[in-house]
């Protein structure tokens, strides 16, 4: 399986014809839901700093609900962030309180403390260095902020994957680094944690996923993650084939993925410092 790489043009283009299409804004949806709930509509104080904006999904969708707000969005890819900007313009949101630049999560340009709010829409499992990129944004909000983030979960197309299983014999071997994508929302939890956030709710969001038939949900996945390109063609076709005498009126599956509400906690991490040991004498 080859990861799209979304800092090229062809990356970034292939996401938003897929998951960016079917799949990002019905998650952002959920987020914004969550964001829309905490953050009072008429706060023009708010600054919130959406990571991994992609093509501006979730910033876009609360710049229109929240317009008082201070949206940034920041995106490894410059191709995302063009395609954020240009939507931006074309949707009439472009104004001086949402802005969107290349930067890496791992490493963000602000100065500690400037945001009163997080998010961050499955881009989780896309983190080189997901430690660091936790550790980054808890360093930019202020105390208490919270961090809304989304991830997809392993449960995600399980009807479309127990049917690969049967049909594809190195099925696992195949799909390990789609799945180890999926497993990711196991270490959001622990990652937060060690970051010096408190979860204080997770939730999974059971979106229904259907194709029209098996042909149509191998090509989505070859679109999105090349997954069945290295897949003889005979083998390709029995699996559609399987699929579709599995599914006679359409592959009906389901993408989950889990949302999580955290809050920078200073209480676990500014402990006083330790008093010095008495000092030794002997
Ligand atoms: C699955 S996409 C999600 C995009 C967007 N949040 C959405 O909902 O459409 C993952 C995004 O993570 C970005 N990304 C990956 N590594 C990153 C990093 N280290 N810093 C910032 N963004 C990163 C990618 O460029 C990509 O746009």
């Amino acid at each position: 399986m080859k990861i799209h790489d979304f800092r090229t043009r062809k990356g970034s283009a292939r996401f938003t014809m897929t998951a960016g299409h079917r799949i990002a804004p019905l998650v952002a949806e959920a987020l914004a839901e969550w964001v829309a709930a905490t953050v009072r509509a008429d706060d023009a104080s708010c600054r919130l700093l959406d990571v991994a904006c992609g093509s501006g999904t979730l910033a876009l969708r609360l710049a229109r609900e929240l317009p008082d707000m201070r949206i940034s969005g920041v995106d490894a890819s410059p191709n995302m962030i063009a395609q954020a900007q240009e939507r931006a313009t074309s949707e009439g949101l472009a104004n001086e309180r949402l802005s969107f630049a290349p930067m890496d999560a791992q490493h963000l340009a602000f100065a500690p403390a400037s945001f009163d709010a997080a998010t961050c829409n499955l881009g989780f499992p896309f983190f080189a260095h997901p430690a660091e990129a936790m550790a980054e944004i808890r360093r930019v909000l202020v105390p208490g902020a919270p961090f809304w983030a989304s991830v997809p979960d392993r449960q995600s197309w399980r009807e479309f994957f127990e049917v690969v299983y049967e049909v594809v014999p190195d099925a696992t071997q195949l799909l390990r680094g789609f799945m180890a994508r999926l497993e990711q929302a196991q270490r959001l939890l622990p990652s937060l944690e060690q970051a010096g956030f408190e979860v204080t709710h997770q939730e999974l969001l059971r979106l229904p996923f259907a194709f029209a038939n098996g042909h149509e949900a191998v090509t989505f996945f070859n679109d999105l993650f090349s997954l069945f390109t290295t897949l003889p063609a005979p083998l390709e076709r029995r699996l559609s084939r399987t699929l579709d005498e599995r599914f006679p009126g359409g592959v009906a599956t389901s993408y989950v993925a889990l949302l999580t509400c955290a809050r920078r906690d200073d209480a676990a991490v500014s402990v006083a410092p330790a008093e010095a040991p008495p000092s030794a004498t002997h």
